[in-house]
């Protein structure tokens, strides 16, 4: 990807936008030395707009899916059951590319999806895990929130496997997906709309 001040021009049509911004999820979710491995997911709290930064797991771009990882105690997990309605954006600055998604969660929890994806996280990213309570619980310390026995010199993968009880694979379905891209010669904005089964209904460019 170009790291020029100047911005990324998109690719001719929007045929052409549409696959490599889904090029750009999907690399996203496979390394973290790619940008766009992170996003900001938002979802609707009792008092609004939530917003939280998550690492992106995985994506299927012909599938029109998108994956994190979060403990299945988290307030997101609640909002989200209450209403599946959720947004993310991307940014990668050295290209000055920013990706926009929208469309509904569905939270996998004990079934074959959480298993797989448990099965290939790795031992350093099963810790959070095993907070003893619930994320966003009040602490009269500050603190990790893990127990003692999970210290290093005790942190083995078998003891790592009691985490999948508290662990949760957050599926979002894409129904729009908009991509605008920076650039000093005009800025380029495009969109683009799906159905439930994931058939494109929707290309257009919208004024940036
Ligand atoms: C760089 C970064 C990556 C993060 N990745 C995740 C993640 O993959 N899953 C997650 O649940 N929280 C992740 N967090 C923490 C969330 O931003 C948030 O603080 C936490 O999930 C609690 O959100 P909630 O109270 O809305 O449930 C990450 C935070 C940062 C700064």
């Amino acid at each position: 990807m170009s790291m020029s001040r100047e911005g990324r021009l998109p690719p001719d049509g929007l045929d052409a936008v549409e696959a490599e911004a889904w090029r750009f999820i999907e690399a996203g979710g496979r390394s973290f030395r790619a940008p766009f491995h992170s996003g900001v997911l938002g979802s609707i709290g009792p008092d609004g707009p939530n917003l939280r930064t998550v690492i992106l797991r995985g994506a299927d771009g012909a599938g029109r899916r998108i994956w994190c990882h979060t403990d299945i105690r988290s307030p997101k997990i609640a909002e989200l059951s209450a209403d599946p309605r959720v947004a993310w954006t991307f940014y990668d600055e050295p290209s000055r590319l920013q990706l926009r998604a929208w469309g509904r969660a569905v939270i996998h929890f004990g079934d074959d999806l959480a298993r797989h994806r448990w099965q290939a996280t790795v031992l350093n990213s099963r810790r959070i895990y095993h907070a003893v309570a619930p994320p966003s619980s009040i602490s009269p310390v500050a603190t990790g929130g893990l127990p003692p026995e999970l210290d290093d010199a005790r942190w083995t993968p078998e003891l790592s496997e009691r985490g999948e009880a508290n662990f949760a694979a957050l599926e979002t379905v894409i129904s729009r997906l908009e991509a605008l891209y920076l650039h000093h010669a005009g800025h380029r904005r495009a969109s683009f709309r799906y159905d439930a089964s994931g058939a494109r209904t929707a290309a257009d460019w919208l004024i940036p």
